[in-house]
């Protein structure tokens, strides 16, 4: 609670910046924060074209922000206008959140760490044998992730040549998603696919559409195996539906996005995060469907 003039002229400006920017969910998530700890800040969305990137950064850095969210598709371009970036963005090749500090902007990957948090609460990293499904920047957040707990990880992706490309990157096993199917080897399944994340659309992986017939489930599944989706905009996935109930331990993906912001909270505002009610907020503004 705020028991002083709120918005006031030191009030300290943190937002996301994308485009489109029509379905923010940490715009909830941080104000809530921010006003549970009556924190002098207050978070916005602002949309800024492609074209505009290094201009609109700009601008929000002369206009005194904090801290930005980047969400898509400026999460690789973003890179070129920062002042100093962590291994893992430099390594991974996206960034999502940038601090700003004198003027000065440092770029950081927080869906490693959101990713991290979450599985670390589960099970222990080092030593176990992880599958991801996927080979876009989220695929390549999770794998970096993984691998600096000493896990071992395989990549598997619809598209071929992009796993090709993100094995080569990291030194991993990468293959389409045909080649593969032996699921049992496995401590740790990631969902790093945007498959979730738009209506009425399936995973094609073998994986999934092992479960969709439901054969073979029995023998694919032990106790104690750790499932991540990292699609965040509902309760739960068609991926995360079809693990319920088979031994696996869930990670949603909003718990990793709740996580992830967590994180920015605390980078950006230097207080701890009020997690519990950053969740509550996010949680009332998933999609329904
Ligand atoms: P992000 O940055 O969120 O990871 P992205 O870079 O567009 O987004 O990557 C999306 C990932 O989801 C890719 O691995 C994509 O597979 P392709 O490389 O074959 O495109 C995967 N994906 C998208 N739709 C899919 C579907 N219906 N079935 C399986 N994989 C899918």
């Amino acid at each position: 609670m705020r028991n002083y003039p709120f918005p006031n002229p030191e009030t300290k400006i943190c937002l996301t910046i994308g485009h489109p920017v029509d379905k923010q969910k940490s715009l909830y998530m941080h104000n809530a924060g921010y006003e549970a700890l009556g924190l002098n800040y207050l978070y916005l969305v602002r949309d800024i074209p492609p074209q505009q990137l290094a201009q609109g950064v700009n601008a929000m850095i002369q206009f005194g922000v904090s801290g930005m969210s980047v969400t898509m598709p400026h999460k690789v371009n973003i890179i070129a206008t920062l002042d100093e970036m962590t291994p893992a963005v430099e390594k991974i090749g996206a960034c999502n959140t940038v601090h700003v500090q004198e003027g000065k902007t440092i770029g950081y990957n927080s869906d490693v760490i959101g990713a991290l948090t979450c599985l670390k609460k589960k099970t222990e990293l080092k030593a176990r044998r992880a599958v991801v499904l996927g080979a876009g920047g989220a695929a390549r957040s999770v794998v970096y992730g993984l691998l600096e707990e000493g896990c071992e990880v395989v990549v598997l992706n619809r598209t071929q040549k992009k796993a090709q490309l993100l094995g080569n990157d990291f030194g991993i096993r990468a293959y389409g998603f045909e080649a593969w199917n032996d699921y049992r080897q496995y401590d740790i399944v990631v969902n790093a696919t945007s498959v979730g994340s738009r209506r009425e659309e399936d995973c094609t992986c073998r994986l999934c559409k092992l479960l969709y017939r439901g054969e073979e489930a029995n023998i694919l599944f032990d106790e104690n195996k750790v499932a991540l989706d990292v699609v965040f905009q509902r309760n739960q996935t068609e991926f995360t539906k079809l693990l319920q109930g088979k031994g696996y331990n869930i990670v949603y993906g909003h718990e990793m996005l709740v996580a992830q912001g967590a994180f920015q909270f605390e980078l950006f505002t230097g207080h701890q995060a009020p997690v519990e009610v950053m969740y509550t907020e996010l949680k009332k503004n998933l999609e329904s469907w």
